[in-house]
């Protein structure tokens, strides 16, 4: 396995690669979530590229940048082991030298749901990839399910702008009690580790009544929120069923997007599922999500 710690070198080794090339961008903190991104990236390609990166314009200053878990030699451990044949590892400095000035920005999907709560996020998460999409010329990018919204904003971007690459989208990965994989998880006490399992009930909760024909969003979010409330370790940011294609307001007929985001402490956690279930499959979410 390479690593590329400059830009030269990893346009040299780009360079070399003749054949079909899947990127899977991180921030590092890799967990299994990351590991099965590189696994789809690994069967479906002749190439992988991962890029390990803790993007600083997608945080705001009261977030968790300098707290954000770093294990550099941990990951290259875990790719070298996945199969991964180049790892960009850039430093802030050489993604952002002096002088930067140039955004991208997605407008009215990005004002949505996480949106609302940290609103220069998404410029910051479009910047970064336009980048690295750029620099790693990939065929295929792969994102995780978890972060469905910035998966419907990349693939708006992608679109609007032609980048000449397809997006995949993989099941997020779980714990065994249901609780998401996140680098965050960390964060957690072993009393919110437990009262953390309320997104994964709120989402099932809801994907029960779906199943048992209930289709007006505001209902289904009704549901999910009086589940939340039963956690009082837990303070809701948001709940939301939207349209899975545009985030909008949902149609009855057509597949929705539930989604919430919980703070337990120092942690905020999302979650999300698509309705109806059988949608939460790698051929599902490649269909669904987004436009
Ligand atoms: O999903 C993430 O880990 C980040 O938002 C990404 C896509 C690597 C951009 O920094």
């Amino acid at each position: 396995m390479q690593i590329a710690r400059t830009i030269s070198d990893l346009r040299a080794a780009r360079q070399q690669m003749r054949g079909q090339v899947g990127v899977v961008p991180t921030m590092g903190a890799l967990h299994a979530g990351h590991l099965a991104l590189a696994q789809a990236a690994r069967e479906e390609n002749d190439y992988v590229i991962t890029t390990i990166f803790v993007n600083p314009t997608q945080f705001s200053p009261d977030e968790d940048l300098d707290a954000y878990p770093r294990d550099l030699e941990g990951d290259l451990t875990k790719l070298e082991a996945a199969g991964v044949d180049l790892v960009f590892t850039p430093t802030p400095e050489l993604m952002y030298p002096a002088g930067f000035q140039t955004y991208v920005n997605v407008e009215f999907i990005t004002r949505l749901l996480e949106g609302v709560h940290r609103p220069t996020h998404f410029r910051g998460v479009t910047t970064v990839v336009t980048k690295l999409f750029n620099l790693t010329q990939p065929d295929i990018a792969y994102f995780g399910q978890k972060d469905a919204q910035q998966v419907a904003v990349i693939r708006r971007m992608v679109k609007d702008l032609n980048f000449p690459l397809k997006i995949a989208v993989c099941p997020t990965v779980r714990e065994p009690d249901g609780l998401a994989m996140s680098s965050r998880n960390v964060y957690l006490s072993a009393s919110e580790r437990k009262a953390a399992t309320i997104l994964i009930r709120a989402l099932e909760t809801a994907a029960d009544a779906y199943d048992e024909g209930i289709r007006d969003g505001e209902t289904l979010e009704q549901i999910m929120r009086q589940v939340v409330m039963t956690e009082p370790l837990g303070e809701m940011d948001y709940v939301s069923v939207v349209d899975a294609r545009t985030l909008e307001r949902p149609h009855p007929n057509s597949p929705m997007l539930a989604s919430l985001a919980v703070r337990f402490g120092r942690a905020r956690l999302i979650d999300n599922r698509l309705l109806p279930a059988h949608l939460n499959t790698r051929e599902g979410l490649d269909s669904t999500l987004g436009v």
